[in-house]
C-alpha cells in the first residue's frame, strides 16, 4: 500500500486543501471506529479517555520536542491562547501587545478582547505580501508584554522569520506567541530552538485529524507564575478532588486545560499525529518544497500571479494565486475534481506529503483552461 493509498478521497479527487483540514486517512477513520468500539465494549472508560488525553500531550510534546509537562490539550488554538491572555497581567506599564497582520483572526481578536483588562494593541502591518523585520523592530519596545505571530499566513503562506522576531523580541523583554498552525505537519518545529514562549496549533489541518482538538505549549519556568483564569475541573491539581471551595491549578500546562477532554478527537489526534511522525517531518517537508517549487514554477511559467512570496524561504505549505473570481474558481476547479479554498481574493493550493507532480500537472491544466478567471 502506497502513502498515498492511506487516502482514500483520492480515489475521487485531487485533495490540495491541507491548510483548511487534512484529507481523511483510513488510520484516523479507524481511530474513530475504535472510539465507539471502547464506548460500545466498556460503557463509559473514563480512564481510558483521561489516559488518551495523555497520549496526546505525549504526542504533541513529541512533536515539537516539549516535555509533556510543558502541554495543554485544549479544544481549539482559541481555547488555548484565551487561557494564556486570561493569565497574562496588563495592568502595568508592560501592556503592550504586538500583533502581526497576518495573524489569523482568533488570535487578533483575543488580544484585542483584553483591551478591556488594560492591554494595548498594536499591529504589524505588511508590505505586500511580506512583513519586513524591521516592521516589527519599530513596534517591539520595552512596554511590550507579547509579540503574537503566526508562522506561515492562512491567507497568502507568507512565513516570517519567528527566530529573527523571537531575538528581537527577547532584546527588549517581551514574550513571543507564535501559532504554528500552519506549519504544524509541514516540517520540523522545535519550541526549544525557535526559543519561543508559547506555541499554538491543532490537528486538523497538516497533522491529518479533525476538528477538537488543539495544543498549547508554554515554556517550562513561566508555569508557575500564570494563572489562568479561563480553566476548569481538569486544570487543577487533582482533577478528582472534586473540590467547590478552591482552585488549586496544576503545577505544570495542565493548569491551562478547561472541562471534559474532546475524546473522539483524541483517538483522531493521536492517530494523525503517529501517522505524521511514521512518515517523518523532515521526508514531508523536502515533498512539500518540490511540490509547492512545481506549482510557483507552473504558475509563474503561464503567468499566473502569486500572492506569495516566490523564495522558498518565505513561504510555508501553501501557495496562493491571484483570481478576479475566487469564488467562481474553487467552485469550477471543484468541478474538475480539484479541491482548493480561498481567502480574500487568493486561491489556496496547499500540498502535503500524499500530492505528487501528476496533481500539480492536472492543477495546471485546470488553471490554464480557467485562466479568465486568474490575475
Ligand atoms: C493559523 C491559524 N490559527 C488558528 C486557526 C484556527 O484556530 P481554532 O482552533 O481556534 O479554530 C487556523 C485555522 O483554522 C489557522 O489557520
Amino acid at each position: 500500500m502506497s502513502l498515498r493509498d492511506h487516502f482514500p478521497i483520492f480515489e475521487k479527487k485531487i485533495y490540495f486543501n491541507s491548510c483548511s483540514q487534512g484529507a481523511l486517512s483510513v488510520e484516523v477513520q479507524k481511530a474513530y471506529a475504535q472510539y465507539m468500539q471502547d464506548w460500545d465494549d466498556k460503557g463509559s472508560p473514563w480512564e481510558l479517555w483521561v489516559e488518551r488525553s495523555e497520549i496526546a500531550r505525549h504526542a504533541f510534546a513529541g512533536l515539537v520536542n516539549a516535555d509533556p509537562n510543558e502541554v495543554a490539550d485544549c479544544t481549539s488554538v482559541s481555547a488555548g491562547v484565551s487561557a494564556i491572555a486570561s493569565a497574562l497581567d496588563f495592568g502595568g506599564e508592560r501592556n503592550k501587545v504586538v500583533v502581526s497582520d497576518f495573524e489569523f483572526p482568533t488570535v487578533a481578536q483575543i488580544w484585542h478582547a483584553q483591551e478591556r483588562r488594560g492591554a494595548r494593541v498594536v499591529h504589524v502591518p505588511a508590505a505586500g505580501h511580506v512583513i519586513p523585520l524591521e516592521r516589527f523592530a519599530e513596534a517591539i519596545d520595552e512596554r511590550t508584554k507579547l509579540v503574537s505571530i503566526t508562522h506561515v499566513c492562512f491567507r497568502n503562506g507568507s512565513r516570517l522569520d519567528a527566530p529573527a522576531i523571537v531575538e528581537m523580541a527577547h532584546r527588549k523583554g517581551a514574550l513571543v506567541l507564535l501559532d504554528a498552525y500552519q506549519t504544524l505537519g509541514t516540517l520540523p518545529v522545535d519550541v526549544k530552538a525557535l526559543k519561543v514562549d508559547f506555541l499554538a496549533g491543532g490537528v486538523l489541518k497538516y497533522l491529518l485529524a479533525s476538528a477538537g482538538l488543539a495544543f498549547i505549549y508554554i515554556r517550562r519556568d513561566l508555569v508557575p507564575d500564570l494563572q489562568p483564569t479561563a480553566m476548569g475541573w481538569f486544570s487543577q491539581a487533582n482533577i478528582f478532588a472534586m473540590d467547590i471551595y478552591a482552585n488549586t491549578p496544576s503545577p505544570t500546562a495542565r493548569r491551562f486545560e478547561s472541562g471534559t477532554p474532546p475524546v473522539p478527537s483524541l483517538y483522531a489526534g493521536v492517530a494523525g499525529m503517529k501517522l505524521i511522525q511514521s512518515v517523518g517531518l523532515e521526508k514531508i517537508q523536502a515533498e512539500i518544497g518540490a511540490l509547492t517549487g512545481a506549482i510557483k514554477e507552473g504558475a509563474m511559467r503561464r503567468g499566473f500571479n502569486l500572492a506569495s512570496p516566490v523564495d522558498p524561504e518565505k513561504h510555508g505549505a501553501l501557495i496562493t494565486l491571484r483570481s478576479h473570481k475566487v469564488d467562481l474558481l474553487v467552485k469550477r476547479l471543484e468541478s474538475d475534481g480539484i479541491i482548493t479554498s480561498s481567502r480574500d481574493d487568493n486561491l489556496r493550493i496547499s500540498p502535503h506529503f500524499y500530492n505528487n507532480q501528476g496533481d500539480v500537472d492536472r492543477l495546471m491544466d485546470c488553471l490554464t483552461k480557467h485562466k479568465e478567471l486568474l490575475v
